[in-house]
C-alpha cells in the first residue's frame, strides 16, 4: 500500500516555518500566532499597539517570536516588517494580513462619512495589497509561500456589516483571488479566511458592548450551526490549516468559518425540528 507522506509527519504542522502576522498583537492575530509558535513556526507580529505586540512576544517566547511596529496603510513600515522577517528568520513561508478595522455601524449610507469609507479601506484594503505585495517580493525568487488574508463572511453576503467593511472584505477577496492568479506560477498560495462573527476587542468597540456575554449569545443567535460557539482558536486552526503543507495544492479559495451561515435563507425555515431551539 502507497504511504500517505503527511502521516509520516510530525505533529508540529509549522516546523522550521517563519510566518509574519499583520494585526497580531490582538483578538485573531494574537490567537494564531500562539497556535503558529506552538506548532513550531518562527513569528513576526507587525502591528501598531506596541505594548500589546511585546506583551504577545513575551508569552511566545524571544527567541522564536519577534514584534515590529507596522502601520499597514504605509508601504515602507509593511516593507520593513517583511525584511524584518527576513533577516532574523532568513525567509518568509506565512504571511497572514490580518490587521483589521470596522468603522461605526451607521444603518443609514447617507449617515456614513467619505473619511470613515476611505479609513476604513485603507487598512483592511490597501493595508492587504500592500502586505501581499512584499510578501511576493521574497516568496517569488524563493519559489514558494502561502499567503492568507484575514476576509470575513461579509466577503460573501450583503448586509453583514458596515457599507465600508462590507465592500472591504469584497475587495480583498477578489484581491486574493487575483494574486493566487499571478502567483501560482510561483509555487506561491493565496488564500482567505471568512469568519462568522466572533468576540474580539474589534466586536466589542463595533456593537458597542463590553459585555461579552450577551454579544456571545447574540452572535450564537445568528448562527447556523447551534451548541456551538465560534471562537478565536478556531480561525487560528483554519489559518494554521492553509499555512501548512498540508493544504498544498489549496490557492484562491476563501475558507468559511461560519458554521454553514452563508449558504442557508433562513426564511424557508424547511427543517425545523419542533423541540429544537
Ligand atoms: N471578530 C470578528 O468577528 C471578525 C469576523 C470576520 C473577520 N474578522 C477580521 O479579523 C481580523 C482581525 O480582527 P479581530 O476581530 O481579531 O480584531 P482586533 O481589533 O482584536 O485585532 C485587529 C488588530 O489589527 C491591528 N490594526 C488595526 N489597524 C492597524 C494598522 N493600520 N496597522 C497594523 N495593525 C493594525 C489592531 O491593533 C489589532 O491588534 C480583521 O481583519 C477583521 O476584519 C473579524
Amino acid at each position: 500500500m502507497a504511504t500517505i507522506p503527511s502521516l509520516s509527519a510530525v505533529p508540529r504542522r509549522l516546523e522550521g516555518k517563519v510566518a509574519l502576522i499583520t494585526g497580531g498583537a490582538s483578538g485573531i492575530g494574537e490567537c494564531t500566532a500562539k497556535v503558529f509558535a506552538h506548532h513550531g513556526a518562527k513569528l513576526v507580529i507587525a502591528d501598531i499597539q506596541d505594548d500589546l505586540g511585546y506583551s504577545v512576544v513575551e508569552s511566545i517566547g524571544q527567541t522564536s517570536c519577534k514584534y515590529v511596529h507596522c502601520d499597514v496603510t504605509d508601504e515602507s513600515h509593511v516593507k520593513n516588517a517583511v525584511d524584518e522577517a527576513v533577516k532574523t528568520y532568513g525567509k518568509l513561508d506565512i504571511m497572514l494580513n490580518n490587521a483589521g478595522i470596522a468603522d461605526e455601524n451607521k444603518a443609514r449610507i447617507i449617515d456614513n462619512e467619505k473619511a470613515d469609507f476611505e479609513r476604513v479601506m485603507s487598512v483592511n484594503v490597501t493595508g492587504v495589497f500592500l502586505g501581499i505585495k512584499h510578501a511576493a517580493r521574497v516568496m517569488i525568487p524563493a519559489r514558494r509561500g502561502s499567503i492568507i488574508t484575514t476576509a470575513s463572511m461579509c466577503s460573501h453576503i450583503g448586509g453583514g456589516s458596515s457599507h465600508a467593511y462590507t465592500a472591504s472584505k469584497h475587495a480583498v477577496l477578489g484581491l486574493a483571488r487575483n494574486a493566487a492568479v499571478e502567483l501560482g506560477q510561483f509555487g506561491i498560495r493565496v488564500n482567505c479566511l471568512s469568519p462568522f462573527p466572533l468576540l474580539t476587542p474589534m466586536t466589542s468597540k463595533y456593537f458597542g458592548s463590553t459585555n461579552q456575554e450577551v454579544l456571545e449569545n447574540t452572535f450564537k443567535s445568528w448562527g447556523n450551526l447551534k451548541h456551538v460557539t465560534l471562537k478565536a482558536e478556531d480561525v487560528a486552526n483554519a489559518a494554521l490549516y492553509l499555512a501548512s503543507d498540508e493544504a498544498n495544492y489549496i490557492s484562491g479559495h476563501s475558507l468559511l468559518i461560519d458554521g454553514g451561515f452563508s449558504i442557508v435563507n433562513p426564511s424557508l425555515n424547511l427543517f425545523q425540528y419542533p423541540n429544537e431551539n
